[in-house]
């Protein structure tokens, strides 16, 4: 053999253990962990396909649901928003994004390659859209398909109104995705009552499980859509219809489409059986409830929100204004350096603005946001300080 075993893999593994209270993933519970370790099973062993029915019913609890087609695609967030989209869309389809950050411009970009016809509607910088705008778009366009994110993490925008949003869509025969990625479960999403016909969540963020699975539910109108298709869904790994036979969606005889990671879904099935014990509603309020004081915080040690108006303030993701003459980096450096603890910069129309701290799952604490208070606070004095001496010598 020309080419030997690298010397890196003759060392032990070694993982640090850190507070992960960036945008995602969060840290996990010790629940999720030890399931973690269960020995594999094969993907239709009966104990898993047991698993994945436990994991369907979790799951339409916390979309609040009664979906049959509600089941998870074996890959990251970015696999859900790619399900939702490239089974909706067909060529020439006229599809309008409310981007409120960067998950609406991903979305656009995935939309496009399926052959969609691409039109927005803009929020105005650092706030969600309203619904004047989204009439006046929607006459404009009518479009077939309408994208938002309702918690968007690069700018830590809540898009509140998607009730309304649902009814719209009915009104001009839209279907709706909405991509709840970094919100579900730590702010109020009501797929049925809203009307919401295709939504999406990140397993790594509130649910606190291990990303790579990601739950995804398509409504009655939606799955009728698909069943309607001219062309067939453009991508084999995502197609609906496939995936939710393999998930026993359909009432009919399961399929081998690809293999599931058993090993995932223990973790999930465990994240989801902790939400379920504790209660959405709770689970909600404890988030909020940490939002609010990390917000107080925030202004007592003399630090802007991103975001001004309070009720367009995502929960889980906050962005806070770097303030000027402060480098963000140094300061994110200084937290993961001293406390291994992780505080993340902007991404995309925040880059370099803000600094993002998640509150999700594990991580959403009294405890833990006066953690994230106390070091933010103390890695900014520092870094200033670092500063000042280097400019005096
Ligand atoms: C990922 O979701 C991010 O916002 O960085």
């Amino acid at each position: 053999m020309e080419v030997p075993p690298p010397k890196s893999l003759q060392q032990p593994l070694y993982v640090p253990n850190k507070t992960l209270m960036g945008p995602g993933p969060s840290n996990y519970s010790q629940r999720v962990l030890d399931a973690l370790s269960n020995p594999v099973l094969g993907h239709l062993h009966p104990e898993c396909l047991q698993i994945m029915d436990e994991i369907k019913a979790g799951l339409k609890y916390a979309f609040q649901t009664t979906n049959e087609a509600t089941m998870c695609v074996s890959g990251s967030g970015h696999a859900g928003m790619e399900m939702a989209l490239c089974n909706l869309i067909e060529d020439g389809d006229v599809v309008l994004l409310g981007p409120t950050g960067v998950w609406g411009h991903r979305a656009a970009e995935m939309a496009r390659r399926y052959g969609a016809d691409i039109r927005y509607v803009e929020a105005r910088f650092g706030r969600s859209l309203k619904m004047d705008d989204l009439e006046f778009a929607f006459e404009g366009h009518n479009p077939q398909i309408f994208f938002i994110a309702q918690g968007d993490s690069s700018t830590g925008i809540l898009q509140t109104h998607i009730k309304e949003i649902g009814e719209l869509c009915r009104k001009f025969d839209c279907l709706l995705i909405v991509d709840t990625v970094a919100s579900l479960g730590g702010t109020e999403f009501l797929m049925d009552a809203w009307k919401v016909d295709v939504a999406y969540t990140g397993s790594q963020k509130v649910l606190g499980a291990p990303p790579g699975i990601t739950p995804i539910s398509f409504n009655q109108r939606a799955i009728q859509h698909v069943l309607k298709r001219k062309s067939k869904v453009k991508v084999y790994y995502f197609d609906v219809m496939l995936i939710g036979q393999y998930w026993n969606c359909f009432n009919k005889p399961r399929i081998y489409h690809h293999t599931v990671s058993s090993t995932l879904l223990y973790g999930l099935r465990e994240a989801l059986a902790q939400l379920c014990a504790i209660g959405l509603e709770n689970v909600i309020h404890r988030h909020q409830e940490c939002a609010w004081r990390l917000q107080d915080g925030i202004e007592e040690i003399g630090l802007e929100m991103f975001v001004s108006d309070e009720n367009d303030r995502l929960p889980t993701v906050n962005t806070i204004k770097v303030p000027p003459g402060v480098d963000w980096r140094k300061v994110a450096e200084y937290a993961m350096r001293k406390y291994n603890l992780e505080i993340s910069g902007g991404l995309g129309p925040t880059v370099e603005q803000v600094f993002r701290i998640g509150l999700m799952g594990e991580n959403a604490t009294i405890e833990k946001v006066d953690l994230v208070l106390n070091i933010l606070k103390e890695a900014i004095q520092s870094t200033q300080l670092n500063k000042n001496d280097k400019s005096k010598i």
